[in-house]
């Protein structure tokens, strides 16, 4: 493929105007009802985790969503799946879109939002009339929640640097499935789907989610402008102890896994407040999430112990000095040299989004605030990381936020106003019919 530079469409803005205009909400409303029925719960959250029968359904009902509206489908090595509206001529693509999966209790939007959104600008395009000189493509990202296989963001970050793909490939979820095997369980059922190649030129990618924080509900602001993610990583503590009869073993003479994991989780907690205590510092946010105990015995001193830790901050340099208490603590806590381990299996630096891709998301988040009385847009950063981390390693990236009632997200009660999710899908409509016509 060429890449190279031709004339802007002269009638660029205009374009967007036109596109942002043929958003229909009643039909966004619906397309994303349709997809939240794939893993619907009781309590009105949506379980479908990635590779699951129910998410490989869904993607089935995408597919023909997708065809339904004239697009071509494409499937890569990773499971990602490409919908695309042709362009004038045959540059690489604008890029949109997010993710399917969901988290194992998650909302109907987290993810599903920027995909059926991406939908929606395809269905506004077609309703408008309107050839854009690039290709578009809306994306739905294999795998961004990292729930059942870690970490998250595989198919976005595969793509970027196909060589990933191997090593993913062999982390195995609860039940022992490895990733590759769900991969290739899902690309056979895409059998009709036609390969395409991973880490294809893109010309920009722009990514519309929920913000799944409180920034924009609290300042009454229907849409945001993101600047850059935080910060993460995430560990691996493994407490190796020796199993023992609970009744009859004296305390002084234990070697309990689950004391020192306990140990280690309230030195951990205490880094936090602390690091809280140095004024104009950016938050540092750590989460214990998952556990698993062995045996898991009432009556056993459990001899095995392994947890995971999350860690988030803007500043990278916070983040070194937690990481470096964390083995420390770890260390002090072990009662024999390798009884307590720690492994990092996902970090990213922050991530800044370009300002030229900025101001073009502020027009048109601009244009649909105003068109509907709405206050103006604000910047803001990211506290949950996205696919679009990885794409702006790849071509000039950035994302739009809507937001979350509550600030509430990976919950069922996960929501956000249908009022705010059209003006979301008509900034993204503008940003992208903009990008597509130069
Ligand atoms: C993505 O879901 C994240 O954990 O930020
Ligand atoms: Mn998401
Ligand atoms: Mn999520």
């Amino acid at each position: 493929m060429t890449v190279s530079n031709p004339p802007p469409l002269a009638n660029a803005q205009a374009i967007a105007e036109r596109a942002q205009d043929h958003v229909g909400a009643g039909r966004l409303a619906a397309s994303l009802a349709a997809l939240a029925s794939f893993g619907l719960r009781h309590d009105g959250g949506v379980s479908r985790e990635t590779l699951t029968a129910t998410d490989l359904a869904a993607r089935r009902h995408l597919i023909d969503q997708a065809r339904a509206l004239g697009c071509t489908v494409g499937i890569d090595d990773c499971g990602n799946l490409f919908f695309r509206r042709p362009g004038r001529e045959d540059l690489p693509p604008v890029l949109t879109g997010s993710h399917a999966d969901t988290q194992p209790v998650g909302g109907k939007y987290d993810g599903a939002y920027g995909v059926l959104a991406g939908l929606e600008v395809i269905a506004a395009l077609n309703a408008a009339g309107i050839e854009t000189l690039r290709p578009i493509e809306v994306v739905s990202w294999t795998n961004e929640e990292g729930s059942r296989f870690g970490p998250g963001a595989m198919g976005s970050s595969a793509f970027v640097e196909p060589a990933r793909l191997a090593g993913y490939r062999d982390v195995a979820d609860a039940a022992g499935i490895r990733f590759g095997e769900a991969l290739d369980a899902a690309l056979a059922e895409s059998h009709d789907v036609t390969r395409v190649p991973m880490a294809r030129p893109m010309a920009a990618c722009v990514e519309l989610h929920i913000e799944q924080g409180p920034v924009l509900e609290g300042a009454n602001v229907p849409l945001g402008v993101v600047t850059g993610i935080q910060a993460v990583r995430w560990f691996r503590v493994e407490c190796t102890g020796t199993m023992a009869h609970a009744g009859t073993t004296p305390m002084a003479v234990r070697c309990d896994a689950m004391a020192a994991a306990v140990a280690i989780a309230q030195d951990l907690y205490a880094l936090a407040p602390r690091h809280a205590a140095t004024p104009g510092t950016p938050e540092l946010r750590l989460t214990l999430g998952r556990w698993s105990v062995a045996p898991n015995s009432v009556n056993t001193i459990p001899g095995h112990v392994t947890f995971t830790v999350d860690m988030r901050c803007l500043d990278d340099a916070a983040l070194d000095r937690a990481e470096a208490a964390l083995r420390a603590v770890c260390v002090r806590h072990a009662h024999a040299p390798e009884a307590v381990t720690v492994t990092r299996f996902f970090h990213r630096e922050p991530t800044h989004f370009p300002e030229a891709m900025l101001g073009t998301i502020e027009r048109a988040c601009a244009r649909a605030s105003r068109n509907a009385g709405r206050a103006l847009p604000v910047r803001l950063t990211s506290g949950a990381f996205h696919d679009a981390m990885y794409l702006a390693d790849h071509c000039p990236t950035a994302m739009i936020f809507v937001p979350s009632k509550g600030g509430i997200s990976h919950n069922a009660a996960e929501d956000t106003e249908g009022a705010d999710l059209f003006l979301g899908a008509q900034a993204l409509a503008y940003t992208v019919a903009e990008l597509a016509s130069r």
